[in-house]
């Protein structure tokens, strides 16, 4: 049995760092659902909203300013308040002696941080014994490894096409807030303000998630194709188109596989109804497949349309659904703090 990572107790301090945002907030709210044991829960944000409160369990918290928070006695801290907070704070919380779950893309390609999906590479948690860091992966990087990793055990994958559909709660509060008041705009015949999205994004498709690159790629592609040959442990050829869409929660994806051996529509379906955090939703006779406004608010990978690609040997297509904000953020962020105290 391998050592633990926290000393056993009946209740670890926990911080949430980014406790106001969209992500920081579910990360309370399944905290809370999942019964993890806190001793002392230390809401976190920056000025703007320190002194504010927030609830946890039925009790009130008054969130703490980053700047001045002393990191002394925290256990865990789940940190989802984007890359340059973490950037600057993490190693602090680390310092002090803490495991910090960083939700940004600061520290996710570095060699000698752990990128961990619970499902797919807990055994890279072993990097984080000295440094303290472990990164979350991207949101539509996690649930397409989820799905990936009981097909790829079976047969080695050789290349990967992903187009995504992605909700507005991955760009945050701020942005689910625009999608609303566009969406209101646009019904009342007004002009719809654009702030958070590049353009508007109420009832329309927007093929640019973070910035470009001199490659033509965004950053978010990018990130899709990097992060997921870094937690599969696999050289992976994987190419992404990332689109944002006028959905809330969501994320969905269209992921074409090829297998650098024989696989087919049928034994996929078995693999992915037996694989740990996937439910497979796939009856084109009942039409009855995973979307967005089903997968929201749930905690599974929802996997769906599989079938086989005519157009190339052993190769498939699957529709791969989940929440966003849990899966792909605040869930899989308490699934590794899970392993932590295990
Ligand atoms: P605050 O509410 O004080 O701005 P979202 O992703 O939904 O936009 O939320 C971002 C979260 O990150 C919020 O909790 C926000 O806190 C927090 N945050 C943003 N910038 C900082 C910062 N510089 N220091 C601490 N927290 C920050």
């Amino acid at each position: 049995m391998r050592e633990r990572f926290l000393d056993k107790k009946d209740g670890y301090n926990v911080a949430v760092v980014g406790a106001t945002g969209a992500v920081g907030a579910t990360m309370l709210e399944i905290l809370a659902e999942r019964d993890f044991p806190v001793a002392e829960l230390m809401p976190v944000a920056s000025s703007r909203s320190a002194g504010s409160a927030i609830e946890f369990k039925g009790k009130e918290y008054i969130v703490q300013d980053l700047e001045t928070f002393d990191p002394s006695g925290v256990d865990i801290a789940l940190f989802s308040a984007g890359g340059g907070t973490s950037k600057m704070h993490a190693p602090r919380f680390a310092a002090a002696g803490c495991y910090v779950v960083d939700n940004s893309s600061a520290w996710r390609m570095d060699d000698d941080i752990a990128l961990v999906v619970p499902e797919v590479n807990p055994e890279a948690l072993e990097m984080a014994r000295d440094n303290k860091i472990i990164a979350n992966p991207n949101c539509s990087t996690i649930q397409m490894v989820v799905a990936l990793k009981p097909l790829h055990d079976a047969v080695p994958i050789d290349r990967v096409v992903v187009s995504t559909y992605q909700a507005v709660s991955g760009a945050g509060g701020k942005a689910m807030d625009e999608l609303a008041k566009q969406t209101g705009q646009l019904l009342n015949s007004q002009s719809p303000e654009v702030n958070v999205f590049p353009a508007r994004i109420a009832f329309n498709v927007i093929p640019h998630i973070d910035l470009f690159m001199d490659d033509g790629y965004t950053k978010e592609e990018r990130k899709m194709m990097d992060e997921t040959c870094k937690i599969m442990g696999a050289d992976i050829a994987v190419t992404a188109t990332t689109a944002r869409v006028p959905v809330f929660y969501g994320h969905s994806e269209a992921v074409n596989i090829t297998f650098g051996g024989p696989m087919n529509a049928e034994r996929a379906r078995m693999l992915l109804a037996d694989a740990e955090g996937i439910c497979v939703v796939d009856d084109p006779a009942g039409e009855d497949y995973p979307m967005p406004s089903e997968a929201a608010g749930t905690d599974p990978v929802w996997v769906g349309r599989i079938r086989d690609d005519h157009s190339c040997p052993n190769s498939l297509h699957l529709w791969v659904v989940a929440d966003n904000v849990r899966k792909g953020a605040a869930l899989n962020a308490v699934q590794i703090a899970e392993i932590l105290i295990r």
